[in-house]
């Protein structure tokens, strides 16, 4: 697999690049989130007692796997919604969301679902959450995945995020990006990529925060989110808000994971120094996919 010049041209200047083209290419461990709305964990390790399940750090319902076989989708307890097999650092953004039980969350990009199950779940059903996406092929995947994990305070809507016109306690954005977190994922990733690619995402990313930003009630939470490497996704989107916005704070995101430094200057850009709160984690800090997470509060 060769990596296009540019690409490592422009990694090469941000971290390790030797061992972030390394762990790009392994392949991503597999790993499941227990659904805690049909099971527990003690029940769940019982049923696939064939399986080395290894706690995934940061999320206590997480486990990598390992066992007889790789195709976890098509076992009978992932049929039965006893769990959801989700990338261990998209468990994040949810966790650190923390949707409590009688609250009104939005999920605005939410297909197909990895991330709305999960806080379906620690919400106990209760509560309500808005699944929006615009895309109808994946709306087909999350209403599946709402049904098959016992989902019941969940409304699904499709529309621009966009054009969303109602006030929500918590949000999470999950926002649509080139992906270059996910190498190992796909391939077709680093295919595609182009040194020009993220300047149309980042549009499409500032006017899906602000909108979202916008919805928040005060002292309401949004976390934004993405499996992207490249600061103009996100360190770069993130400073924007706040430039934007006064009442935008960020965070700290007290989690027990390796991360790395967020990018604080880019392309002769200097961000806030309030970014140094974000969340950055490279393929090679944990051995998972490139994710990034901040998490802001509108005061
Ligand atoms: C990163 S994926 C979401 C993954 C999902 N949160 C999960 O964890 O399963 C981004 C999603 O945003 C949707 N999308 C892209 N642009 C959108 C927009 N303007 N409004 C709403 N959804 C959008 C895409 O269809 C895609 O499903």
């Amino acid at each position: 697999m060769e990596f296009k010049e540019k690409f490592v041209e422009k990694y090469a200047s941000l971290t390790d690049i030797d061992r972030f083209l390394e762990f790009s290419l392994k392949s991503i461990r597999k790993s499941i989130r227990v659904n805690t709305l049909k099971t527990s964990v003690t029940d769940l390790k019982k049923r696939l007692k064939d399986y080395r399940l290894t706690q995934v750090p940061w999320c206590n319902e997480g486990f990598f796997v390992e066992g007889p076989r790789t195709d976890l989708g098509n076992l009978k307890e992932h049929q039965l919604g006893l769990f959801y097999v989700q990338e261990a650092a998209s468990m994040i953004p949810p966790l650190i969301l923390n949707p409590k039980l009688g609250e009104i969350v939005l999920d605005a990009c939410a297909a197909p679902g990895s991330k709305t199950t999960q806080m379906a779940a620690m919400m106990k059903n209760q509560g309500v959450i808005v699944a929006n996406d615009i895309k109808p092929e994946r709306i087909k995947a999350l209403s599946t995945n709402l049904q098959r994990c016992g989902v019941a305070n969940t409304v699904i809507t499709k529309s621009w995020a966009e054009t969303i016109n109602m006030k929500f306690d918590k949000i999470l954005l999950d926002a649509p990006c080139s992906g270059t977190g996910t190498i190992r994922k796909s391939l077709k990733t680093i295919k595609i990529w182009n040194p020009h690619m993220y300047k149309k995402l980042a549009g499409v990313q500032k006017r899906l925060i602000t909108h979202c930003f916008e919805l928040l009630n005060e002292d309401g939470i949004m976390v934004y989110s993405t499996c992207s490497i490249s600061p103009e996704e996100n360190e770069e989107v993130i400073d924007f808000l706040l430039d934007k916005y006064k009442n935008a704070k960020l965070q700290k995101i007290d989690i027990k994971i390796k991360r790395s430094k967020p990018i604080m200057t880019n392309n002769n850009k200097k961000f806030s120094s309030e970014i140094e709160k974000c969340l950055r984690i490279w393929p090679q800090d944990n051995d998972t996919s490139g994710f990034f997470v901040a998490k802001i509060k509108k005061i």
